[in-house]
């Protein structure tokens, strides 16, 4: 009998592999009675391949976006093909069995899960010596949501107590100090985190300028806060501040920690449902 070679061994595992992983289900052949047109086609190039499995465990597992040229779709409407309203692992196994096995059929009792537009989160912050910005970097880099820094048209004075005065004045005239890099929009997100230091016993008056500047009915916000003293009389003045200016939005309880306080912060992001 001819032996096999280790060489052809190799090359046929190789070749296997390859017919494997090149099967591609176009949407047609899926039997699936929910919308399958969509389902799972997180690159958005109407066919479901390895890659879109592939897509969806990178973003369970890194927490990160894919190539984002490659993903045309919101792809995170069509990620949750179990529709359990989390990204897991399963539904990057859900597909990958798609793939490779067509007789696969996906329990379809449930209506696929369209989410709208507004299901995103937006970190928003204030940091005049970059504490608060730390905490809403790392807030965003746990939530996946995007980061806004709110910059203002005249910047703070570098000297303490020079800012120190300019931020008094602000505070005993009610100011609204304007910004330099304000969003036309921000319709797409429906929970913002507002991060900010504590200014003369209250939230720093631009934090004001940018909650009004919006229509926030209904919008969930997350504030959060720390300071040098982390007395919580100042930080309840804060939370007045806020709720007078995010007019109809639902404030929820805030953070009041300190920056460096990452239990404190990984806690909070779990509570609020964030994080698993
Ligand atoms: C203008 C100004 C006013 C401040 N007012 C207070 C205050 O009233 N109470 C307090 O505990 N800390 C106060 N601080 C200290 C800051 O809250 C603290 O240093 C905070 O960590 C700074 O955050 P940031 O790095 O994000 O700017 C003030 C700081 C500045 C610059």
């Amino acid at each position: 009998m001819k032996k096999i070679s280790f060489k052809s061994l190799i090359l046929s595992l190789l070749y296997f592999l390859i017919l494997v992983f090149s099967v591609n289900i176009t949407y047609a052949d899926t039997n699936d009675s929910r919308n399958s047109m969509l389902f799972g086609d997180v690159d958005g190039n109407g066919i479901l391949t390895a890659t879109d499995s592939a897509f969806i465990l990178a973003k369970v597992i890194n927490n990160t976006v894919m190539p984002i040229e490659n993903i045309t779709n919101d792809y995170m409407r069509y990620a949750d093909v179990d529709n359990d309203q989390k990204l897991t692992t399963n539904d990057a196994v859900i597909v990958l069995k798609k793939v490779l096995d067509k007789s696969y059929t996906m329990p379809c009792e449930n209506p696929p899960l369209i989410l709208d537009k507004k299901d995103k989160t937006l970190i928003a912050y204030f940091s005049w010596s970059g504490n608060s910005e730390k905490m809403a970097s790392y807030i965003a880099e746990q939530t996946n949501g995007d980061l806004y820094k709110i910059e203002p048209k005249t910047p703070y004075p570098e000297i303490y107590e020079e800012c120190g005065a300019v931020a008094r004045v602000e505070r005993d005239e009610n100011l609204r100090p304007e910004i330099a890099n304000l969003p036309d929009s921000i319709d797409e997100y429906n929970s913002i985190f507002v991060c900010y230091p504590i200014w003369w016993h209250t939230a720093p008056m631009i934090i004001g300028t940018f909650l009004e500047s919006y229509d926030l009915s209904d919008i969930n916000i997350y504030p959060v806060t720390q300071s040098a003293s982390m007395d919580r009389t100042q930080f309840e003045n804060s939370m007045e501040f806020i709720k007078e200016n995010a007019k109809n939005a639902n404030v929820h309880e805030a953070l009041f920690t300190r920056y460096s306080n990452i239990n404190a912060i990984l806690e909070y992001l779990q509570e609020n449902g964030f994080t698993e």
